[in-house]
């Protein structure tokens, strides 16, 4: 019995070995195919391409995979049995010789990979049976030159790739034949002479990547001028020292040109004539050293400019005026002292402008500038822009943001005429680059006749001033604050109070907007023994200012709900609601700094649970004496902390957050009446 189960046994098993031995032969030795039509011998440590057996249907074959392997060789017969083969993957191997007929008989071939091999030339009759070729990859080899004619078989082909080889030269119609390619990798070889006419025939290409080759010049117009189908050129990391005239003039439908690291000292004057449809241009880490006037004038639709690292001096503040679409300008990293306000003036679609690392020289001639960056705070245009004073002597470190016109006044030899009244600005050139010429002046009415207050900004850092808070019961507080006089404003001019609970909870501001003549409004519907920060600000012609709110702040705190009173706490219960008031309002300094655009959502919850979970607590239990107390703890806390900006060279002063004590421990009573207030509902 037990024999005949034995026996069944070992029928079965040979049944089941000769089973695979007759599908083994199909396959090459050490390979995969459980699919039939793919043969996959990737990392197999082979050093040829394995034979098939004699019976296996090679025919069948769609896909080969030799990827990864030490092949050295690629002879005539290797895949000669392979002839449905659409894609062939050779990269990472040992390959320097392919025999000239090696793929002669793939012509149904659609992809062949030879990347990363050893390969020194590709010879044209290798290629000439791949009619069908889409994708040749022959990246990172050794190729130093293409032989004239290498590519005239590859009509189907899209995609070339010849990155990362030793090429120096592009002879004369070096691609002819691959009419139908689209994209284009040249980077990182050692292009140094490119023909004329290399790119003749490419009419539909739209990728070319020049990148990290050795040119010296681009001053040739018909280099590119076939290439009318362009969208991307990349030619960052060349030795370009100079750009020809209507050397990219043919490119009208080009996106994207990198000129980026290359060594380029000058542009004439039409080398930009033809990009209208460029989008993106990047021309950092050059030697430019001045933008012109008309240079940039073709790019209508450009939206980023990248000019950062180069040796600019001089930006006349006519370059962009044509540039209505600019939403990213870098000027990073250059050698400038002074920027025309006019200059930036036109480009209402800015959201990022770069100008850190400049030789700002803080005074008149910054003005200009100064207004415009702060009008496009105020109408949300822009997060950060850091122009940080390098001169004078007396303002080094300093932002600009935070300095008012008599710091700038004072600054150089300049009186500043009044901001934003060009016609009293001193004429021929005395401010240098904030002179508009005067067909730009005549293109900007607006400017002439603007009266003392046209920006929230202005408003709130000249006129508004002496912000309280008093009269808090457990569900309402008055706000109150002062206006100076003076106001000569063409522009509608309402005061905005913003309000939230201070602390850890998700922010909930509301607003309560009055008229530009009001001097107080009452919070309603407050939280009964919760703190609150109120800040007030104006806003002129719709806008409000985004930076300067933060002087304008006052902490309140409603009386809680109490046992045998009508309202309030009694006895020291009002001391301490004022210490808490002056410690929260300088907390919310802290907040609205930090709630600001320059720091990170990080800092923020770090401060605050820092400041509002250490101070506050403290506060509640300890009763000193209320001015002593907001002195030393309030004031000497805040004028030390820093706006999160890159700490100073040197340690001076800086952007310290000069805070006004006095503001908040000024409580007078006044007025009960609150008729103006309207409430805005969330
Ligand atoms: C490649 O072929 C050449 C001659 O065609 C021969 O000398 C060489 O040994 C072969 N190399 C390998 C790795 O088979
Ligand atoms: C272009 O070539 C450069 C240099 O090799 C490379 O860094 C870059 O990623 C390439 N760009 C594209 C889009 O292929
Ligand atoms: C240009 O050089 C800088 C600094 O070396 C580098 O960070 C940047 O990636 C380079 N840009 C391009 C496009 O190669
Ligand atoms: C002021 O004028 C003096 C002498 O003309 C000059 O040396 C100095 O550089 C000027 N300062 C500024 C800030 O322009
Ligand atoms: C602010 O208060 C000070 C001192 O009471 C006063 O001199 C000044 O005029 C006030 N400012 C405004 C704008 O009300």
């Amino acid at each position: 019995m037990a024999s005949s189960w034995a026996l069944r046994f070992a029928a079965l098993l040979s049944g089941a070995l000769a089973l695979l031995a007759a599908r083994a032969p199909t396959c090459p030795d050490r390979c995969d195919c459980q699919h039939a039509q793919h043969v996959l011998c990737a990392n197999r440590g082979l050093r040829a391409v394995p034979e098939a057996p004699a019976r296996a249907p090679t025919g069948d074959v769609l896909v080969f995979s030799l990827g990864g392997n030490f092949i050295g060789n690629i002879s005539a017969l290797d895949f000669g049995r392979y002839r449905r083969l659409t894609r062939l993957d050779l990269q990472y191997n040992r390959i320097r010789a392919l025999h000239p007929r090696a793929f002669a008989k793939l012509s149904r071939l659609e992809e062949l990979y030879l990347g990363n091999n050893l390969l020194a030339a590709i010879s044209p009759r290798a290629l000439h049976a791949l009619g069908k070729l889409r994708i040749l990859d022959a990246n990172s080899n050794e190729i130093s030159a293409i032989a004239p004619d290498s590519f005239a078989s590859l009509e189907s082909v899209i995609k070339l790739r010849l990155d990362g080889n030793a090429i120096e030269t592009l002879q004369d119609a070096v691609f002819k034949g691959l009419a139908n390619l689209l994209y284009l990798h040249l980077e990182s070889n050692a292009l140094r002479h490119v023909h004329g006419n290399a790119f003749a025939t490419l009419e539909k290409l739209r990728f070319l990547n020049l990148s990290d080759n050795r040119q010296t010049s681009l001053s040739d117009a018909r280099t590119f001028a076939p290439l009318a189908s362009l969208s991307t050129l990349l030619l960052a990391g060349n030795r370009v020292q100079r750009v020809g005239n209507g050397v990219f003039q043919n490119l009208r439908r080009l996106r994207r040109l990198s000129l980026s690291n290359n060594s380029i000292s000058a542009l004439e004057p039409e080398a930009l004539s033809g990009l209208s449809a460029v989008r993106q241009l990047s021309l950092d880490g050059n030697r430019l050293s001045a933008i012109p006037a008309r240079l940039l004038d073709p790019l209508e639709r450009a939206e980023t400019l990248d000019f950062g690292r180069n040796r600019i001096s001089r930006v006349d503040p006519a370059a962009f005026r044509r540039l209505a679409q600019l939403k990213v300008l870098k000027l990073n990293d250059n050698r400038l002292r002074s920027l025309a306000g006019e200059a930036l003036g036109r480009s209402g679609a800015l959201q990022r402008l770069d100008l850190s690392g400049n030789e700002w020289a803080c005074d008149c001639a910054l003005a200009g500038l100064q207004d415009w960056v702060r009008g496009a705070h105020a109408r949300g245009w822009l997060l950060t822009v850091f122009v940080r004073c390098r001169h004078p002597p007396g303002l080094e470190g300093r932002y600009l943001d935070y300095l008012d016109s008599s710091q700038l006044q004072g600054a150089g030899n300049l009186t500043c005429a009044p901001r934003g009244s060009a016609a009293e600005r001193p004429a021929g050139g005395a401010v240098g680059a904030v002179q508009a010429e005067p067909a730009q002046r005549s293109e900007l009415p607006q400017q002439r006749h603007r009266p003392l207050v046209t920006d929230a900004c202005h408003f709130n850092r000249l006129l508004l001033a002496n912000v309280t808070s008093d009269r808090a019961t457990p569900t309402s507080a008055v706000i109150r604050w002062g206006v100076g006089g003076g106001i000569v404003s063409g522009e509608r001019l309402e005061i905005r109070v913003r309000y939230d609970r201070f602390g850890p909870a998700p922010s909930f501001p509301r607003f309560v907007y009055v008229g530009g003549g009001a001097r107080r409004v009452t919070l309603r519907e407050l939280e009964p023994g919760s703190a609150y920060l109120a800040c007030v600000e104006g806003v002129v012609g719709g806008a409000a200012c985004e930076v300067a709110s933060r002087e304008h702040c006052v902490g309140v705190v409603t009386l809680r709900r109490g046992r045998g009173q009508g309202r309030g706490q009694g006895g020291g219960g009002g001391t301490l609601q004022l210490v808490t008031a002056a410690m929260l309002a300088a907390n919310a300094l802290l907040l609205l700094l930090v709630g600001g655009a320059w720091a990170g959502r990080g800092l923020r919850r770090r401060l605050q649970s820092r400041k509002s979970a250490v101070h506050v607590r403290h506060m509640y239990s300890a009763r000193r004496p209320l001015r002593a107390m907001a002195t030393d703890a309030v004031c000497g806390d805040f004028t030390a902390y820093q706006t999160g900006r890159p700490p100073l060279r040197g340690g001076g002063e800086g952007d310290l957050i000069q805070f006004p004590c006095d503001r908040f421990l000024d409580n007078s009573g006044g007025n009960r009446r609150d008729d103006a207030m309207q409430r805005f509902q969330d």
